[in-house]
């Protein structure tokens, strides 16, 4: 059913908040890395909660080696820190503020980097898509807005990017005609800084090449069978077809089992029931994964373990 997944490179998975995202890429990356690849699970939402799934403490240091499961590494990503480094590199390249207020004119914001929190988290990203030590990075999201906000970054980082250093290149030019009249160098900081800005817009181009490659990405939104998690889903699926994002999967978690002696789980069962179908008159052309709700809360690697038995039984034998 979802076997196709670890032939992957880089799994997302997303959707509304609260229904099930961390769980399910937590599982999967145990499966991945149980099967015998090198796993990286990584949080991208500022909200971590990779730790208390997998029950240890995994922080955004290092790569964590996660207890009890060979082959699998977990880092919850410290956006804070990565955005003092960003800034810095932007504040770099325009100490005063002159290129934005040169280039700025009509359009006042054109200069100012594309959202902070998830270009931060996308520039982290990066590091993990040329990465070459493990076969299978999961990506565990945040509810849907940042998530869709952090997929169309590439697309908007690089044409912010292209024209801050088309910006340098015309002021630079004009730096270095005074400079030639005037005797010295260029200083080397300012062109490491230089550098360094046009590294990152080339990593962002290989970025964008990977994630819209189906073979290598793929994007595995999780819902639950209530109305609201539906629509939420459906302007998921289609935010993610206009960045032409690899989805084909839907995992529909916390179905309610059918109990016919208890009135309360027998409506919930009937609702939900109706709006199961909806999802597959919906997602006819998508692979379906049905996940049941748990007697108990799914935490834990031994829970997490039985879970993936039920996702992924095929493999299993
Ligand atoms: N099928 C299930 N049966 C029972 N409990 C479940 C099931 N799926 C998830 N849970 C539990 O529901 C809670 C929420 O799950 P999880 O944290 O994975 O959701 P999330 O989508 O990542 O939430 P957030 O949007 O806050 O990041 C957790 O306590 C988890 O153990
Ligand atoms: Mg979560």
């Amino acid at each position: 059913m979802s076997l196709s997944l670890f032939e992957k490179r880089f799994l997302f998975f997303g959707g509304k908040g609260g229904v099930g995202k961390t769980t399910m890429a937590a599982a999967t990356a145990i499966r991945a890395a149980d099967l015998g690849y090198r796993t990286l699970l990584v949080s991208t939402d500022p909200a971590h909660s990779v730790s208390d799934s997998l029950d240890q403490r995994i922080g955004g240091e290092t790569y964590t080696e996660v207890n009890n499961v060979a082959n699998l590494w977990a880092i919850e990503l410290n956006t804070e820190e990565a955005m003092r480094n960003y800034s810095q590199i932007v504040t770099q390249q325009d100490p005063s503020g002159t290129i934005s207020e040169f280039i700025g004119g009509d359009d006042p914001t054109s200069l100012s980097p594309p959202g902070a929190d998830e270009t931060v988290a996308f520039i982290q990203l990066l590091e993990y898509i040329q990465n070459p030590e493990y076969d299978l990075v999961v990506f565990d999201t945040a509810p849907t807005g940042h998530t869709l906000k952090l997929l169309q970054l590439p697309e908007m980082t690089q044409s912010w990017l292209y024209r801050l250093i088309k910006m340098r290149r015309r002021l630079g030019g004009m730096m270095a005609g005074f400079k030639a009249i005037f005797g010295g160098s260029a200083g080397t900081s300012e062109q490491e800084a230089f550098d360094k800005l046009e590294e990152l817009r080339d990593q962002v181009e290989i970025a964008r090449v990977h994630l819209a490659n189906a073979k290598e990405t793929e994007f595995v939104a999780v819902t639950i069978p209530t109305i609201m998690a539906i629509w939420e889903t459906e302007r998921l699926i289609r935010a993610l077809f206009e960045v032409a994002f690899p989805i084909s999967q839907i995992f529909i978690n916390q179905i309610q089992p059918k109990n016919p002696d208890c009135t309360y789980c027998r409506s919930r069962f009937e609702d939900q029931q109706e709006n199961l179908q909806k999802i597959q008159e919906l997602y006819s052309e998508f692979d379906l994964v049905e996940i049941p709700m748990f007697e108990y809360e799914i935490r834990g690697i031994k829970r997490l373990r039985e879970l993936t038995l039920l996702l992924y039984q095929e493999d299993s034998g």
